[in-house]
């Protein structure tokens, strides 16, 4: 058994799992391009169908002029605890590509399920250098795809607040008892050996 935080995983894993979760105290820090960039490169080896690597980020780090207009790409909910983070990552993906040989695009199946990967590898490898990585469902799709002139060809996955922890005192009350990993479901409830049981 693997204790870390104040989660238990019921098998062996290596805690680096446990240790990853999504914060919304951030310290006002900014990031290093350079540490972006690390972050960027773990997603880059995400595996993909047919290598086809469909997986697009747009971001913004705070103080840079793209800042104020990415923080308006969120729910006012989201703003609201994210505007303390250091970088904000639109996630795209590819929803056509050219299998080898052909030179026509044809639908990528597999492209939300390959660049949900690289974003765990993103959120795993912010997680390993001391950052932390919250993803963003809640976010203005059209606003989005509007103002960085997105084409149909790609869909809007979703966003990424990355910073380091800070103090959850920062939050609103209601927000304060939530800022704490949450712990999972058992395995048996999604994982079964030959037929579906669920
Ligand atoms: C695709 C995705 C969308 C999410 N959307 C939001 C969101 O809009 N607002 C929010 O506060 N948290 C959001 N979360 C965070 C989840 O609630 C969180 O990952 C989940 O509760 C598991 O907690 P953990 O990441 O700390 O392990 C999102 C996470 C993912 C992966």
């Amino acid at each position: 058994m693997t204790t870390s935080n104040t989660r238990t995983a019921e098998h062996p894993i290596d805690r680096q799992f446990l240790e990853r979760w999504s914060p919304r105290a951030f310290t006002q820090d900014t990031i290093p391009e350079s540490a972006l960039q690390t972050f960027l490169e773990a997603a880059r080896w995400a595996p993909s169908s047919y290598n086809s690597q469909p997986w697009r980020f747009v971001y913004a780090r705070r103080g840079t002029e793209h800042w104020t207009r990415f923080l308006g790409f969120l729910n006012e909910f989201n703003r609201g605890w994210a505007q303390h983070a250091a970088a904000i990552l639109i996630v795209l993906s590819k929803r056509t590509f050219a299998p080898p040989g052909a030179t026509d695009a044809v639908a990528l199946a597999s492209h939300s399920f390959d660049t949900g990967a690289a974003w765990g590898y993103l959120a795993l490898q912010a997680s390993l250098s001391g950052w932390k990585a919250h993803g963003l469902a809640g976010i203005e799709r059209d606003h989005i795809r509007a103002e960085l002139a997105i084409p149909e060809d790609y869909a809007i996955e979703a966003a990424v607040a990355i910073g380091r922890a800070g103090d959850k005192a920062s939050l609103l009350e209601a927000l304060q008892k939530r800022e704490t990993p949450s712990p999972r479901q058992p395995l048996s409830s999604f994982a079964a050996e030959g037929q579906f049981v669920f």
